[in-house]
């Protein structure tokens, strides 16, 4: 456990995020904190009358702004505004910008030695953001996107399959939108190729469904997007830090020559400890993979050169 984690956009995803961080114990003050008056200290309280319940003893307090969040060693910014129907995760680019950079500015006075999650989209663009004008080095700005994707792929596959969540092991790359690159030689079923278990044509379908997976979500909602499989995303890589597993994870990683790239965040395999980025994994790619990947990174650096920093 953890003295402070800051949770940054008291709305779906962010606080479902500080409820998980609270029921698993991982700090022992969450900090939820908004721009909204009332919105993070209602839903911090709320949340704490749950503890005796849910049987935790983090205490979970809101604010609309940083003093309390002083010296967090973990901040999750979640604040921006969520895609509406038919919007892509670019159109967001400008006005999530300004407020990841507003964010970014305070987390860096308040916490200057936090390790940074950043959720919100465009995510790897978003990412950029937060490293740029926190100047925190890379080990501790990191993205979540790939746990999310990889859940998805995962929970998809198991369905098909047939059998446990647990047993499915797959990685999806690249960036967080429609160039995603889910890994089929690297997944497996306890160890057996899916290609093993499943023909290519529903492979395919799967892979195609999993690039679509938040698109599917917003289109059943109609307002708003997913959170209880992001938040869920979001804690695993906190736990992973604050607990110092060094899990391997896909994540959003800034790039310093690793896959032949440097100078931008993609969705690599990196090993998550408590000094938090502790390394990118570079793992062999198919020819189409690496070719995916590729059209994945020139897919980020295009809104990257179009954000205003
Ligand atoms: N990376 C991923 O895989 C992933 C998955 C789901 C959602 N997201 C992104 O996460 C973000 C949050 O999604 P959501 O569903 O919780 O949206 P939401 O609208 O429910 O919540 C966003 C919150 O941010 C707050 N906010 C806005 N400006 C702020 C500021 N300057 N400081 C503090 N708070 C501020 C809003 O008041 C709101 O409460 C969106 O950008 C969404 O696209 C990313």
């Amino acid at each position: 456990m953890v003295n402070k984690i800051t949770v940054v956009g008291a709305g779906n995803v962010g606080a479902t995020t500080a409820q998980r961080i609270a029921e698993k114990e991982l700090a022992r003050l969450v900090v939820l904190v908004d721009v909204v008056e009332g919105v993070p200290q209602g839903k911090g309280l709320d949340q704490y009358q749950s503890a005796p319940i849910e049987l935790f003893d983090t205490r979970v307090i809101g604010s609309n702004g940083y003093e309390e969040t002083g010296d967090s060693e973990v901040v999750v910014i979640t604040a921006g505004i969520a895609r509406k129907p038919g919007m892509s995760r670019d159109d967001l680019l400008n006005t999530n910008a300004g407020i990841v950079r507003q964010v970014s500015e305070q987390v860096k006075r308040s916490s200057p030695n936090a390790i940074v999650i950043v959720v919100s989209n465009p995510l790897d663009v978003m990412c950029y953001v937060a490293k740029e004008v926190t100047g925190f080095p890379r080990e501790r700005v990191l993205g979540m996107a790939g746990v999310l994707d990889t859940a998805r792929y995962r929970a998809f596959l198991a369905q098909a399959l047939d059998v446990s969540v647990r047993d499915i092991q797959a990685m999806v790359l690249g960036g967080h939108g429609d160039t995603m690159v889910p890994l089929i030689s690297y997944t497996t079923v306890s160890g057996i190729p899916v290609t093993q278990l499943m023909d290519r044509p529903t492979l395919d379908a799967i892979v195609d469904r999993t690039r679509n997976g938040g698109a599917e979500i917003v289109k059943h909602l109609k307002t708003g997007s997913a959170y209880y499989a992001p938040s869920a995303g979001a804690v695993q890589m906190v736990e992973a830090i604050v607990l110092d597993q060094k899990r391997i994870l896909p994540c959003a990683a800034w790039l310093d020559g690793e896959y032949g790239m440097r100078g931008l965040y993609l969705g690599v395999p990196c090993k998550l400890g408590r000094r938090g980025l502790e390394k990118v994994i570079e793992v062999e790619l198919t020819e189409d993979e690496r070719a995916s990947l590729g059209k994945s990174a020139d897919a980020v650096r295009e809104p990257m050169a179009a954000v205003k920093l």
